[in-house]
């Protein structure tokens, strides 16, 4: 099992990655020492095939584990009244101060249960146990905490770091190809950002990596978490260097939001905005003539989509004016 650490002081955490590490959560959990009852937070999808395991798990150590689940699977569904649903459930199985709840899911699922923690008795622990690549290289590590609101993606939330990331890579092999491609473009982000070996890499190593090598699944989770740890530990409240984690996602996040999170995951519209940024930042001067082509094209090898609809891209620029 690889583990990195997310040094923050009295925040500090462990990420933990392996493989059929899902069922041993309740003998990590027990180590943390928080009160008998804890809830689950997962949407029916991930908790028809991963959801026993875990439940299992916390039951054979003794804990007595409430079930949440938010019935529609979707981004439009990461709002504040699915959170107050949340929020509502502790209340009513009487969870306390020192209660421990745990997200199964994507990124919505550890957004939104990340939130409801934030704010459950002014802030009770979390522990994400993401089940996308997206979620497994960025969304779960870092404390974004958040739900959208019709004005804008993510504008209401806390920065609130879990206790625990416990990556299981064998849930990838449950994931559409769609929502794969979708975490690859968080990956390439990581390339672009930070570390142009990664980049190269994720160049050569294409074919293992689509075809799900589990030495290749590996190496990219585990460097991305890296990086984003790296980032973190140095600006965890996004005072100057996390913005650069932001890449891509202006401009991605206005695309989502105009075509009401429907017409793109938001990994695609994240690649979008990185293909466009890069444009744009090349144009400018200060990203190195022919780069933007580069990372265009490693975006586009691995099938994501490189450009939006005009009619999108004036629909964003009229709402930003
Ligand atoms: P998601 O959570 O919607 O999950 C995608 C789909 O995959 C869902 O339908 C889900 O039910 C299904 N699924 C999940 N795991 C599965 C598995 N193992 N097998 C089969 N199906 C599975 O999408 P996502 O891409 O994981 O997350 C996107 C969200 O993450 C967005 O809301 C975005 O804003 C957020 N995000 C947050 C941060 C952060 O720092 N907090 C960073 C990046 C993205
Ligand atoms: N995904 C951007 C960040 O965590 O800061």
């Amino acid at each position: 099992m690889k583990e990195i650490r997310v040094e923050l002081d009295e925040r500090s955490y462990g990420i933990s990655i392996g493989s059929g590490i899902l069922e041993r959560i309740g003998e990590k959990f027990r180590k943390y020492e928080f009160s008998p009852k804890t809830a689950l937070v997962s949407n029916p999808t991930v908790f028809g095939l991963y959801g026993e395991a875990v439940v299992n798990s916390l039951r054979s150590e003794g804990y007595d584990v409430s079930t949440i689940l938010i019935p529609p699977d979707g981004e439009e569904y990461k709002d504040f009244l699915w959170a107050y649903h949340i929020l509502s459930e502790l209340l009513k199985v009487g969870l306390d101060r020192k209660s421990a709840i745990l997200a199964l899911g994507g990124g919505v699922i550890g957004d939104i249960t990340g939130f409801a923690a934030s704010t459950y008795m002014r802030g009770i622990a979390y522990m994400q146990l993401p089940t996308t690549l997206l979620a497994q290289v960025d969304s779960s590590v870092g404390g974004k905490t958040g739900v959208n609101h019709y004005l804008g993606k993510n504008m209401i939330g806390t920065f609130y770091q879990p206790r625990l990331v416990w990556i299981d890579v064998d849930t990838l092999k449950t994931l559409p190809k769609k929502e794969f491609l979708a975490g690859m473009a968080e990956v390439i982000k990581y390339g672009v950002i930070w570390d142009g070996e990664f980049f190269d890499y994720l160049r050569t190593e294409r074919e293992r990596i689509l075809a799900l090598d589990p030495e290749c699944l590996a190496h990219i989770i585990g460097r991305s978490c890296e990086i984003k740890a790296d980032v973190v530990s140095r600006d965890e409240r996004e005072e100057g260097l996390r913005a650069i984690l932001n890449y891509g996602h202006t401009i991605g996040h206005a695309i989502e939001t105009v075509t009401g999170y429907r017409r793109y995951l938001h990994g695609e519209a994240v690649a979008i905005g990185m293909v466009y940024e890069a444009e744009l930042s090349e144009s400018l001067g200060f990203l190195e003539k022919g780069k933007a082509a580069e990372i265009k094209d490693l975006i586009d090898s691995y099938g994501l989509p490189v450009s939006a609809d005009l009619l999108i891209l004036r629909r964003c620029l009229r709402q930003w004016r």
